[in-house]
């Protein structure tokens, strides 16, 4: 590996096993890797956190919040595949930033780990449009978390028919238009 080489995270911001936004951050992930990143895939049922509450953050931080910050630390980018929930992103998706941004095991602001970052944006529907509207919402919360959010997005809109019987994407121009986001994201 170069020194040249760009460390990405991904991750989807639904938690069920048959998520069609885990299946699109897997065929992104394996993108990355073919456009000669390092990927690590994110799984973000293995670092449940409650919902953000000031007392549970007073008796003690949750492990998982600085092992979720010091995971983000090690990355030069993010990019996230996010449903859509009425029209706007998920409280996981929020919630985890939410933590991320609170203080880290050294006392620093969480804040840290996440601004100057380079962010990549998809989403994944059985609607037509895809969760344009999440990806809209998300680039608005990132930008306001001080990430640099590649002006490529992508909505996977009809996804439930969008990938084969080995989860990946069927369609050349999906893989191509998420190729295209991967590389604004390493550019940077
Ligand atoms: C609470 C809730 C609200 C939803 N709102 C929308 C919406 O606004 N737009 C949309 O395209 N799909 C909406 N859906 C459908 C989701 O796109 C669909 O459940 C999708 O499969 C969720 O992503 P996942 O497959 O990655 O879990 C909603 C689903 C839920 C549970």
């Amino acid at each position: 590996m170069s020194s040249e080489t760009k460390k990405i995270l991904v991750f989807a911001g639904s938690l069920r096993s048959a998520s069609l936004n885990r299946k699109l951050a897997a065929n992104v992930a394996q993108l990355a890797q073919q456009q000669g990143a390092q990927v690590t895939l994110l799984d973000l049922n293995e670092y449940p956190l409650p919902i953000y509450n000031g007392d549970i953050e007073d008796e003690g931080m949750p492990e998982n919040v600085h092992k979720l910050q010091a995971l983000f630390a090690e990355h030069d980018a993010i990019i996230i595949s996010t449903p859509e929930y009425n029209g706007a992103v998920p409280a996981l998706v929020k919630n985890t930033l939410d933590w991320i941004s609170r203080k880290q095991a050294n006392g620093d602001s969480g804040i840290k780990v996440l601004q100057g970052k380079v962010a990549g944006i998809v989403a994944a529907s059985p609607g037509a449009l895809g969760g344009l509207r999440a990806l809209l919402a998300l680039r608005d919360q990132l930008a306001k978390l001080s990430l640099w959010v590649a002006p490529t997005q992508f909505a996977l809109g009809k996804a439930s028919e969008a990938f084969d019987s080995q989860d990946e994407l069927k369609d050349n121009q999906h893989k191509e238009k998420i190729t295209q986001i991967i590389n604004e994201v390493m550019r940077f």
